[in-house]
């Protein structure tokens, strides 16, 4: 096969196009169609869900092992019917034309979505090409640079090292082939269940038209479709799975940079937080703290003893995190046990001629284990060990893509992949680096996470750069390299939205940017939105300028300070949106399209966010900038900060001086608050605050340890109708008052006795 390093080759061999329907077979969950030598098989695993197959030969590829989604027997059987040429669900109806054959798609008012106008293969390619509708418009596609709609756009699903990326770059350290089509009244997603080279092209070629392309023999993709983005993510989630919740503290703030070098700077870094009064919770040790950058080591020299390092920073509360490397030093001289043991257990990957296959990361030669293989990875997980045994609480992946080069670091080597015919996985179950590639780091993320399962009995915190579709079920994701620049500042909020929309809730941006320097303006502002973001970590790199929070002034300090004691201080409302996540698979970090899908001013919109579906930021991210425009969809809307009200379907101009990021609040918002604190559950909550906005609305409040991973659990569920509100929890609070405040009529305190309640606003004041 060609070596095709992230580009679909541009071959001119004509496609072979499906041909007439000959036959039409239905069995338990659906129907084949015989066209010639071809077969295609529409699977209906639910109402809103069918997996189509088109097998050119007549021949079905076994289902892989490794296979990220749910097995199709495991869906319950649902009805339909057949008729003719037409299959009906509860939801849709699937019409299949016959000369030649093409699938067509409507929604039960009749509403036409993804129709076939083509299907074929060339050469180890196969493709289909569908119709784009008037008004459609294309989210999701996991990490892409650029702005939110992706419309005319070529998006390849290819991980890579995404180093320097800019607006206009096309593969990323992720690869999810999956995205949601939305145009008012009608949304659906396609899930391309395929893990070779694939690539979407989104009516760049032939505006009307998209086409899914994929270097594999078998075309193999789901057709989801919803009422609204939130039942495709739901269904989608349904397939390739959820994020489990992670432990609270993942909640708080981090710091990191490559490196905190030596014991002594980590101790500085944490006194300053508390001594400061900045709230943080994790502290990120990068490649610095091994031995010569092997895995699974530490430096004498600069960490003499982790143990009681990492003690100490658990007493002030601090949590700690270690980089860990897919690249293990290959070391056949030392008595580097990472290497000797990988080698005895066979565990690193091979070229096709048996010979092991190398190349150069931060270790100089090293190689690689292979991920796919159960036993490979059990192995790694196990070797966790020498991390958490010293107190380490969470796991960061990176180069996982994989990242090497063909030469030392130092000499200019340039980034190669393994070689595309080297085998992975087992005999018979696996494939070879071609079909493999886009997993390795989702199964690198997925052997620390099953590994720190069971080391530790509670949850851990695992963190990773590369992955593909259904990432989430192992680890957070943070979006890479990005740059000290205003730009992307504005980029990481479509990034960060589009990863919400691909199914990855837990998700952040290196905050003040990793590569170059930081101004102290460009600090604050993104340190305001990054308040908002799931993952709020700041990270910089090595050569670069400091990037803490306090050195930038005593202005900037301020402001940071101001927004992560914000942070603290709505985390029972964004634990609760974790959770409902973990249940869903609903986004934390929204785009205003997911809220409002049948308003087409929201479309564009990639620079206003929703946190759950209450809370609005308008971030500035531009310097010297006091005033924004905002856009308000429909309803009535409440500034964050002073109450003002505000009807919405209109654009208003927000103040924004530096102290202040534009909020809004939607009317009947419940939000939940809690006290600041300098890191999670630094002590009890005396007083849980709610604050209401009036209108009408329900929110159910989610709490638990925070960390066991069967907890025990309390929900408290508030209905606000205008000044009224009824409050039901599930248990009493020992020890914690609440505090409802209905926001510009007044407050009332009561008891959390574990009865019901009803609070009458108007009456009260
Ligand atoms: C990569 C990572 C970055 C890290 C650096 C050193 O560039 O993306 O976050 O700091 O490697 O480990």
């Amino acid at each position: 096969m060609p070596q095709v390093f992230g580009k679909l080759p541009t071959t001119r061999q004509p496609w072979i196009s499906l041909g007439n329907v000959d036959h039409i077979e239905k069995h338990d969950r659906g129907v084949i169609l015989t066209c010639g030598t071809a077969k295609l098989r529409l699977t209906i695993l639910a109402a809103n869900l069918v997996r189509v197959q088109l097998a050119p030969q007549g021949e079905f590829l076994p289902r892989r092992s490794w296979a990220v989604n749910r097995p199709d027997e495991e869906w319950e059987q649902v009805p339909f019917e057949l008729e003719e040429n037409e299959i009906r669900t509860s939801q849709i109806r699937v019409v299949i034309q016959r000369s030649p054959c093409r699938i067509q798609w409507f929604d039960q008012s009749g509403q036409p979505f993804a129709h076939d106008t083509d299907m074929g293969w060339r050469m180890g390619q196969i493709a289909c090409w569908k119709r784009i509708e008037t008004e459609e418009h294309f989210y999701g596609f996991g990490e892409r640079a650029g702005l939110l709609d992706k419309r005319s756009e070529v998006k390849t699903n290819w991980t890579k090292d995404a180093l320097d990326y800019d607006a206009i770059d096309d593969e990323m350290y992720q690869a999810i082939p999956f995205f949601i089509a939305l145009r008012p009244q009608l949304t659906y997603g396609i899930f391309l269940n395929i893990t070779h080279l694939s690539q979407f092209d989104l009516g760049a070629s032939e505006p009307g038209i998209w086409r899914m392309q994929a270097q594999s023999q078998e075309l193999d993709y789901y057709v989801i479709h919803g009422d609204a983005p939130a039942q495709i993510l739901e269904t989608y989630t349904a397939l390739t799975g959820r994020m489990p919740l992670p432990p609270k503290w993942a909640l708080g703030y981090h710091q990191c940079r490559w490196s905190y070098e030596t014991a002594e700077v980590v101790q500085q870094i944490a006194h300053e937080f508390r001594s400061r009064k900045i709230p943080c919770d994790v502290i990120h040790f990068d490649i610095d703290y091994m031995n010569g950058y092997r895995v699974f080591t530490w430096s004498p020299k600069r960490f003499p003893d982790p143990a009681k390092l990492i003690q100490q920073l658990k007493q002030e509360g601090f949590k700690t995190v270690t980089i860990v490397d897919p690249g293990v030093k290959y070391e056949p001289d030392g008595d580097y046990l990472p290497y000797h043991e990988g080698l005895a257990k066979d565990c690193f990957v091979r070229n096709a001629d048996g010979s092991l296959v190398y190349g150069y990361v931060w270790p100089d030669k090293a190689v690689f284990p292979d991920f796919l293989r159960a036993e490979v990875r059990q192995w790694w997980g196990e070797w966790q060990r020498t991390l958490t045994e010293v107190g380490v609480e969470g796991i960061w992946n990176d180069m996982n893509e994989p990242a090497l080069t063909d030469r030392p670091f130092g000499d200019e080597g340039v980034h190669i992949p393994f070689p595309m015919d080297a085998p992975q996985g087992n005999p018979g179950e696996g494939g070879t680096h071609a079909e493999t590639h886009n997993l390795y780091g989702y199964n690198m993320a997925r052997a620390s996470a099953e590994g720190l399962r069971q080391l530790r009995d509670q949850r851990s915190f695992v963190l990773t750069r590369s992955g593909f579709a259904g990432i989430q079920r192992w680890s957070a994701v943070w979006t890479g390299d990005n740059q000290s620049l205003w730009e992307h500042l504005e980029m990481s909020l479509p990034m960060l939205m589009n990863l919400g929309l691909s199914g990855v809730s837990f998700v952040g941006s290196d905050i003040g940017g990793f590569a170059g320097n930081a101004t102290g303006e460009l600090f604050a502002r993104w340190m305001q939105i990054g308040m908002f973001y799931p993952l709020m970590r700041g990270h910089s790199s090595l050569t670069t300028a400091q990037h803490e929070p306090w050195v930038f002034g005593e202005r900037v300090e301020a402001i940071c300070r101001e927004y992560i004691e914000l942070r603290y201080q709505l985390l029972p409302y964004l634990y609760t949106l974790f959770w409902q996540s973990s249940q869903t698979g609903a986004p934390i970090l929204r785009p205003l399209l997911y809220e409002y899908p049948n308003d087409s001013k929201t479309y564009h919109l990639h620079d206003q966010l929703l946190l759950g579906s209450h809370l609005m930021a308008a971030p500035v991210y531009r310097p010297g900038v006091e005033y924004r425009a905002v856009y308000l969809p429909e309803g009535t809307w409440f500034d964050w900060w002073t109450g003002e009200k505000y009807e919405g379907n209109q654009h208003i101009l927000a103040h924004a001086p530096l102290e202040r990021m534009p909020m809004y609040v939607k009317a009947g918002a419940i939000i939940p608050m809690q006290p600041v604190m300098q890191y999670v559950d630094e002590h009890p909550i005396a007083q849980l605050k709610v604050r209401i906005y009036p209108g009408v609305g329900e929110f159910t409040l989610y709490e638990d340890d925070g960390r066991s991973l069967n907890p025990d659990y309390r929900t408290t569920t508030f209905q606000v109708n205008d000044t009224i509100v009824k409050i039901q929890p599930s248990h009493a609070v020992r020890d914690r008052t609440m505090l409802v405040e209905m926001v510009g009529v007044g407050e009332q305190s009561i008891s959390e006795d574990g009865s019901a309640k009803q609070l009458d606003f108007h009456s009260h004041t």
